[in-house]
């Protein structure tokens, strides 16, 4: 570790110089909190991202398999979403009335996802945010039920998880809880449906948010039969079940939902979906709709505590149309999965030949190895994490131009991705191995 940070740092002098200067003016030398993960004494500053790779400020090209952590998942630099964009900045961006675009991308989302009606958001959080108030108004219920050890952004109440003793309690390293989440907050752990049957029993619960597989604490998939239970016990329950895609979309170009037929009541996207742009959209069943159709005629609609000021204004709107439109399309998942599927079996056969008991899990685009047998739930995955293993390996990846999703061990494959990618990583990664020694 010490002999690739010192490497880190003499391959980066202008990143260096930069990083000492913003920790003048900028908390902790970063523009956000979690910035201060990355591996190495200081960030990387990029300079310039196209496609599947960006150049650092010491002009340095890097594979990118991070992509903004699936924000441009799309690739970067999309001529079409950059057009659109000054196109549109040019005729005016905020006037609270509503673009042509809008009615195009919410046509676009019905023939993806199938819900019927749409809104819109800043960020896939606001999103949640705002769809689990909408659940609270619709059952008259006060609580919500999230999946242990899940992310749906930064939501009061989905930061809590479970300790030793099946409690819930506020996520480690959440700041300042507004609330003790026990109040706000059932957690359920995943593939368990006793637990989430018994959890719903109390008809407390307005909504059930979850990712149709876990990606956040690296990718965990549903049991077979898993999903088609949750929509079983949360309707038996009257609890609306709210699918969050913002991830998930790597499973195809209608998510997991049009994948493997899911029923969602409520279902949130945000990060790709504008080509990096933040942008995020939320839609909803016939029935779901037509209840809150009702609401949305109040006077006081304009501080129900959903949207903002400057939601749904008209780039976003045009940087969704301009990026569905041409891009997350069937023929990008044609080349992206197969090219996930080499990663995976690049890592694969890395960890095998040497005898490491790792595991590799992909779910269409993206993938990910642990350093363990897969885990079934959130619980299982967060003890297993390794933070010393994962910074050492990100932190090698970086010093010979590979750039992975900070957190975990996770690949994701844009369109712009090549084979030539793909193999440069396996031999890294085995170079990696490596240098780990023998088992
Ligand atoms: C499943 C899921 N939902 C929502 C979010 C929040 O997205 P954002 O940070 O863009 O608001 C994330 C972020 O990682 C996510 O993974």
């Amino acid at each position: 570790m010490d002999s690739e940070l010192d490497l880190f740092d003499s391959l980066h002098p202008a990143s260096k110089g930069l990083a000492q200067q913003a920790n003048h003016h900028l908390l902790s030398g970063v523009p956000m909190p979690w910035m201060v993960r990355w591996p190495g004494r200081f960030p990387i500053f990029f300079q310039h991202a196209e496609g599947a790779s960006f150049i650092d400020v010491d002009g340095h090209r890097y594979v990118d398999f991070c992509l903004g952590d699936t924000g441009a998942m799309t690739g970067h630099g999309l001529p079409q979403v950059a057009e659109a964009l000054h196109a549109r900045a040019l005729s005016g961006i905020t006037t609270m009335l509503p673009s042509d675009d809008s009615v195009w991308v919410a046509e676009e989302l019905t023939r993806r996802f199938g819900l019927t009606k749409w809104q819109f958001a800043m960020t896939a959080t606001d999103a949640n945010r705002f769809v689990l108030r909408f659940s609270r108004h619709l059952t008259r219920r006060p609580k919500i039920a999230v999946i242990d050890w899940c992310y749906h952004g930064t939501v009061d109440e989905t930061l809590a998880v479970l300790d030793n003793e099946g409690n819930v309690v506020p996520r480690p390293g959440a700041l300042g809880p507004a609330f003790n989440p026990r109040d706000t907050t059932v957690v359920v752990p995943f593939n368990d449906l006793n637990a989430l049957d018994a959890a719903l029993a109390n008809g407390d619960v307005a909504c059930l948010l979850m990712e149709p597989a876990l990606t956040n604490i690296g990718i965990v998939l549903p049991d077979p039969g898993y999903l088609d239970g949750v929509r079983e016990i949360t309707r038996k329950h009257g609890v609306l079940l709210i699918i969050d895609e913002t991830h998930t979309i790597c499973a195809g170009p209608g998510g997991c939902t049009t994948a493997w037929n899911l029923e969602p009541d409520i279902f949130v996207i945000g990060k790709p979906i504008a080509g990096g742009m933040p942008a995020a959209v939320y839609g909803m069943s016939d029935e779901v709709a037509s209840r809150l159709e009702k609401e949305m005629a109040m006077d006081d609609v304009d501080v129900s505590g959903v949207g903002g000021t400057l939601t749904g204004n008209a780039l976003a709107m045009a940087a969704i149309r301009a990026t569905l439109s041409t891009t997350l399309l069937e023929s990008d998942y044609e080349r992206m999965i197969p090219m996930a599927t080499k990663w995976t079996t690049g890592v694969r056969e890395a960890y095998t030949s040497r005898g490491f008991d790792w595991h590799v899990q992909q779910l269409g685009c993206r993938a990910e190895y642990w350093f363990c047998p897969p885990p079934r739930n959130g619980r299982d995955a967060a003890n297993s994490i390794d933070h010393e293993l994962d910074a050492y390996l990100h932190l090698f990846y970086i010093n010979r131009g590979i750039l992975m999703t900070p957190f975990h061990n996770m690949a994701l494959m844009s369109p712009a991705h090549t084979d030539s990618d793909v193999e440069y990583h396996t031999k890294i990664f085995n170079e990696a191995l490596d240098s780990l020694g023998s088992n």
